[in-house]
Order: structure tokens, then C-alpha cells, then sequence
């Protein structure tokens, strides 16, 4: 088989490329093959298999309960689907915090048992022993940085972080901690624009923001928020493109109604 059928048409390598000619990336989640069959051939640069799967698929209010198990279930049902993007997959709250070992065992599951492309990790010099130790076994690491929800519980709030300079300083830190390592890419979420640009400008790896403004060199959104499913979180920096929740109940309440008068099915809607 050769190497171009084995790899998807977005790599690493290109997204590096992107960012050294100016070109913004693209990213979304997807937790399910119909989604990301869509969300695929519509273009987009990368798909996360994000733990906001515990959220948006699960119903639970953070992402910690979400397991690896899990996470691989979702994971599998996307690259079933993927033939152009690159699948980056979350290693889930409580895989990769402790033993370094135990982070290399769980990262090593998700890529055998998906063939997902990468995976992303919350956290900064906290974590470089495992991210380390992952990278040192071929598998690419996307860093997270900023707000990182599977710490939730230690900060009580998911408001805007590094306002203050002393946090500003150690997120600076923590990202070039992150390009030394050999991370392929950050995710800088809900942190200061000015911020977010400084890090993107300083780094050669690109930056991903999510309500980080628009000096990082691509976007991401969890797909259920831009499409409008899920109408309960609305912060300043998500723009919704469609209103799913809208069309969706209306399609619902339809066949309902033509269930219950008998207008569903009509003669050509049988055999
Ligand atoms: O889990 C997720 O969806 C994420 C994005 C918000 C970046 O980590």
C-alpha cells in the first residue's frame, strides 16, 4: 500500500506549511460518522474528536466523566468517515496526567484502535513528561492551553484566562515548552486576542484559537454550537451558522402532526 493511501491529504506537515504562507486552518469536531461525513466533504482542514463529546453527545456538564473507551468509540465512528482531514482525537481527563507510562499505553490505544492521525492533551509543563513520551513514540501531539475545561474543578469558572500578566507569562512559557517538545500545533482557548497573537507571532508551530480572536493562524468550534443545536451556550465568541435546533423541531413537530392525522404514510410511502 502506498504512503498516499495510507495518510489523509491534510498532515501535519501541511498544516506547518499553512501557517508559513499565511493560510488560516480550519478545524471542528465531530463525534459521529453522518457528522463528519459532512463536516469532511465540505472541506474542512481538521476534525476533533473533542471529550466536549461528554457535553454536546453525552449530556454531562463537564468533560471529565467522558472515558477512553469512550473517546475511541467516537473516534472510530469518525475516521470511518474521513478521507481528507486530519483526526486529531482528545485523550480524556485522568489518561495522561500521572504516570507517563500510563499516558504512552492510552495514546497508543487511541491511534491503534481509530486510526486517528494525532491526539491533544490539556496542559503545560504539568504534563511534558507525557507529552514527551508520546511524541518519542511517532505519535503527534497537539498541545491545549489557555482555558483547558478538564481543569475546571481547580478553577471554579470557565471565564477568560491569563488576564493577568503573571498567567500571561506562564502560558508564553508553556507554549514554547510545547514547540521544544515537537507538539505539531496549540489550541489557545478563551484567552486575550493580543495574547493569542503574541504566542502565534513567537511560535512556528501553527495556533489554533477558540475565543482567542483572530491572530491565531486557524479556528476551531464545537460543530453542535455553530450549527445551533445547542442553543443553551451562547459566550461572545461563538458565531452561529445555522439554527439546527429551530430546523429540527420544527421537522419533529411536522411528523408528529402527520402521524397523528394519518397524512404520513400516503400511497406512494408504502408497498
Ligand atoms: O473538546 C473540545 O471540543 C475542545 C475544543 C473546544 C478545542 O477541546
Amino acid at each position: 500500500m502506498s504512503v498516499e493511501s495510507t495518510t489523509r491529504a491534510v498532515t501535519t506537515l501541511r498544516l506547518k506549511e499553512m501557517k508559513g504562507r499565511g493560510e488560516k486552518i480550519s478545524m471542528l469536531t465531530s463525534y459521529d460518522f453522518s457528522m463528519a461525513t459532512i463536516v469532511d466533504a465540505a472541506g474542512i482542514d481538521v476534525i476533533l474528536v473533542g471529550d466536549s463529546a461528554a457535553n454536546v453527545m453525552a449530556g454531562y456538564e463537564t468533560t471529565l466523566p467522558i472515558t477512553l473507551d469512550q473517546m475511541i468509540y467516537h473516534a472510530r465512528s469518525v475516521t470511518r468517515a474521513v478521507k481528507r482531514a486530519l483526526v486529531v482525537v482528545d485523550m480524556p481527563f485522568g489518561t495522561y496526567q500521572g504516570d507517563s507510562q500510563a499516558a504512552l499505553d492510552s495514546a497508543i490505544r487511541i491511534m491503534k484502535e481509530t486510526e486517528a492521525d494525532a491526539v491533544k492533551m490539556e496542559g503545560g509543563e504539568e504534563i511534558l513528561d507525557s507529552i514527551k513520551r508520546i511524541l518519542s513514540a511517532g505519535i503527534p501531539v497537539m498541545g491545549h492551553l489557555g482555558l483547558t475545561p478538564q481543569s475546571i474543578h481547580k478553577f471554579g469558572t470557565y471565564t477568560v484566562r491569563a488576564k493577568e500578566e503573571a498567567e500571561a507569562q506562564r502560558l508564553l512559557h508553556d507554549a514554547h515548552l510545547l514547540e521544544e517538545a515537537g507538539c505539531f500545533s496549540i489550541v489557545l482557548e478563551k484567552i486575550p486576542a493580543t495574547l493569542a497573537t503574541r504566542v502565534s507571532q513567537e511560535l512556528s508551530i501553527p495556533t489554533i484559537g477558540i475565543g482567542a480572536g483572530a491572530g491565531t493562524d486557524g479556528q476551531v468550534l464545537v460543530i453542535h454550537d455553530m450549527l445551533g443545536i445547542n442553543k443553551g451556550f451562547s459566550p461572545r465568541f461563538l458565531r452561529r451558522y445555522a439554527d439546527l435546533h429551530e430546523v429540527m423541531s420544527d421537522a419533529v413537530s411536522r411528523y408528529i402532526e402527520d402521524v397523528k392525522s394519518g397524512d404520513f404514510p400516503n400511497d406512494k410511502e408504502q408497498y
